[in-house]
């Protein structure tokens, strides 16, 4: 059979992987798939880097539109990342009959749902594995492995630059920018690195997961987001001396009044495998009614693990693309006309357990009076302990653990806690999960 002919779109970190590992590894493919995968074009804005990169051996332009719309194309492969020019370019391939392959998760993420619709009506696959997690297959578990179970909740590490920066933050004691610059030159940060730090990416990934484990449409502006860039050394520090870790997590779970959606830095108890993925490593936690939990760890950016994906994608693409489309595998997992439509919980909805740390005057009374406050909110205290005032120093660090609050009743009893005079500076919060 002739081989299935593939136009990318861009020939950045993961483009160049992907064009190396299809070079490479072509004769393994081809066995696997069925037939051979060759790239047949490639569009970039720089004609002269990306000829050093690919040589004569494919025809490049710098007019994106003339893969999109090549006639002699099956697939396309989108690896310019952005919403835009990606959705048009995107919507103009399927328009054009030809099938996708992403890695562009702000794009799915943001226009998920339209591209979708699009892609159905004319029959063709969007495919997106390396989307989530870079080369882990976390997309394929849960919309084939995992197709028995009600799925309850995800939790996971999928931001592999602010995993790379909290890492060497603590091992080495490298600055929040020496870090953030490392993990730029390893390609692994966005082209925007706000996105990586600031949690947006990594919300952009869980609003995908959740869609896809709930059987809902993807909802990114339900997230709540926050990320990495006010957590202090501190924090990391005395969160470790409670037998925790702090992890930018994305976290979805089904709850009885609907969905939670949310990206924060959570402390995670150290004996969990989750506290201990390490560096621009991704791991993602599946809790099913079924199967238990079940994780999926591995490297979550870079060019070849994350061509891994791109090239499975092309795989699946090249294996299904005589069948039916209605014995493909649908986009979110769900059968389209089965997608629910189900409330979406503002984080003030949230039940979860929390880490303070309160600047205060150190003298009696002033933990009777936060005590207090939080039991008036329900508020239980599950670890307490005070530092030792710098010498001279008439202000301590109290840190706490609680139970499981929710998070408006949080909000209240911190407000009335500022308000004392003896909390000498805003309280520090830090969302906790057992994980259990
Ligand atoms: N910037 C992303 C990360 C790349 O650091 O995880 C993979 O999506």
């Amino acid at each position: 059979m002739k081989p299935i002919r593939v136009g990318l779109l861009g020939l950045g970190t993961v483009g160049r992987g992907t064009f190396n590992v299809l070079q490479r590894n072509q004769e393994v493919i081809r066995r696997r798939a069925g037939r051979g995968i060759e790239i047949a074009m490639v569009a970039v804005r720089d004609l002269a880097r990306a000829r050093a990169l690919v040589g004569d051996s494919v025809p490049v332009t710098d007019r994106l539109q003339d893969v999109v719309r090549n006639p002699d194309l099956d697939i396309v492969v989108e690896l310019i990342g952005g919403c835009e020019p990606a959705r048009a370019l995107v919507l103009d391939a399927i328009a054009h009959d030809k099938h996708v392959v992403t890695a562009n998760k702000a794009l799915l993420a943001v226009h998920g749902n339209e591209i979708f619709d699009a892609a159905r009506q004319m029959g063709v696959m969007v495919a997106f594995e390396a989307a989530v997690g870079g080369g882990i297959p976390i997309i394929k578990a849960l919309r084939e492995g995992l197709t028995a179970n009600r799925i309850e909740w995800i939790a996971g590490i999928i931001n592999g630059t602010s995993n790379f920066i909290l890492s060497r933050m603590r091992d080495t004691g490298a600055s929040f920018e020496t870090a953030l610059a490392q993990a730029q030159e390893l390609g692994y940060a966005e082209a925007d690195p706000r996105f990586d730090v600031n949690g947006t990416d990594a919300a952009h990934k869980i609003a995908i997961l959740s869609a896809i484990a709930f059987g809902v449409p993807i909802r990114f502006d339900a997230a709540y987001i926050e990320g990495i860039g006010s957590l202090a050394a501190a924090d990391i520090r005395y969160a470790e001396q409670l037998g925790y870790r702090i992890k930018l997590l994305g976290i979805t779970r089904l709850t009885p009044g609907g969905v939670e959606l949310r990206v924060h830095p959570t402390l995670v108890p150290m004996k969990r495998l989750l506290a201990n993925v390490e560096g621009a490593m991704n791991a993602v936690l599946v809790k099913g009614d079924a199967v238990g939990t079940t994780m999926y760890y591995g490297p979550g950016a870079g060019s070849e693990p994350t061509a891994s994906a791109v090239v499975a994608d092309l795989v699946d693409v090249t294996r299904m693309h005589t069948a039916d489309p209605d014995d493909r595998v649908p986009h979110l997992a769900f059968q389209p006309d089965a997608l629910v439509r189900l409330p979406w919980l503002s984080i003030e909805d949230t039940l979860t357990s929390y880490y303070f740390r309160m600047r205060v005057a150190d003298q009696p009374g002033v933990l009777a009076d936060i005590a207090r406050i939080l039991a008036d909110f329900h508020i239980s205290i599950d670890a307490l302990f005070q530092r030792e005032p710098a010498q001279g120093e008439n202000q301590a660090d109290v840190i706490m653990l609680t139970h499981e609050a929710l998070e408006r009743d949080v909000n209240t009893a911190l407000r009335r806690i500022e308000a004392l005079e003896t909390v000498l500076a805003p309280v520090i919060r830090i969302r906790q999960e057992s994980l259990a």
